[in-house]
């Protein structure tokens, strides 16, 4: 009895250290690589998307101005959205820059970084389709998976059906097929997406929300969280920021404008 008491009290702590939660990859063990890890989704436009095969977007173009900051390669991880934070506390990349709204139930799960840009959440349908928060009552809304504007739909009063999508493309379509009344997405990403399609009859409407967005990481990893935050600052500082945000919105879309 006494015998295997002790035994297990010499396997356990060998067997956490085997088998027990994985560890974020530190500052020190990234700058050591010389790479780091990030993750986006490829489906976001004009944020994370797909020219041909190349990934590009603001946040593709914004995360190599980070890395090229902090003096390091960048290497890309394409993760559908509703699986990035659970591969992220799984430690398959070192952070994602997906468009990520700051929101209380995933800060209790993922480190949010400091906002790369504020926007909000809106309302598109046909031009004779329900346009305003109010007219949807009654309506279907189609969204992505996982989105702040799914946790948005769903606290519309009267909206008959939630429809949840992969990606905002497949959202999209769903409406341009009438499957459903109206879609919400980002402002910036109704405003490419339509942009692309002018004849779909497709029309902006009414805003629903606000919200900051942000490159999120592994919690207590409060040294890499820094080191993005200060390589985000410089690259607001020094005119990077501004020169892409102006390539992709002709505006400034930072949270301090
Ligand atoms: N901003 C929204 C959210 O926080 C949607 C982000 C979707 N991102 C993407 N890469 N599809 O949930």
């Amino acid at each position: 009895m006494r015998f295997s008491a002790r035994l297990l009290s010499a396997v356990i702590p060998f067997t956490l250290l085997v088998a027990g939660p994985t560890q974020a990859r530190d500052w020190a063990t990234i700058k050591n690589a010389g790479t780091i890890v990030a993750a986006t989704e490829g489906g976001f436009q004009p944020f994370n998307y797909y020219e041909g095969s190349k990934l590009t977007g603001f946040e593709v173009d914004l995360a190599e101005a980070l890395a090229k900051k902090l003096g390091l390669k960048l290497e890309w991880k394409v993760v559908p959205f509703d699986a990035q934070l659970a591969a992220l506390q799984q430690d398959r990349f070192d952070f994602a820059i997906a468009s990520h709204g700051y929101t209380e139930e995933r800060a209790k799960a993922v480190d949010f970084a400091n906002p790369h840009y504020c926007t909000g959440g809106q309302i598109a349908a046909a031009k004779d389709g329900p346009l305003t928060v109010a007219a949807l009552a009654g309506k279907s809304v189609g969204v992505q998976l996982a989105t702040s504007y799914a946790d948005a739909a769903k606290k519309i009063a009267g909206v008959k059906e939630i429809k949840t999508y992969k990606g905002d493309p497949e959202a999209f379509s769903a409406l341009r097929a009438k499957k459903v009344n109206a879609w919400i997405s980002d402002k910036f990403t109704v405003k490419a997406t339509l942009d692309k399609n002018p004849n779909a009859g497709i029309v902006p409407g009414e805003m629903v929300f606000v919200e900051r967005v942000s490159m999120i990481l592994r919690k207590n990893n409060k040294e890499l969280g820094d080191k993005l935050n200060q390589a985000l600052a410089e690259i607001m500082k020094d005119g990077t920021y501004n020169a892409l945000s102006q390539k992709y919105f002709k505006a400034d879309i930072s949270c301090r404008s």
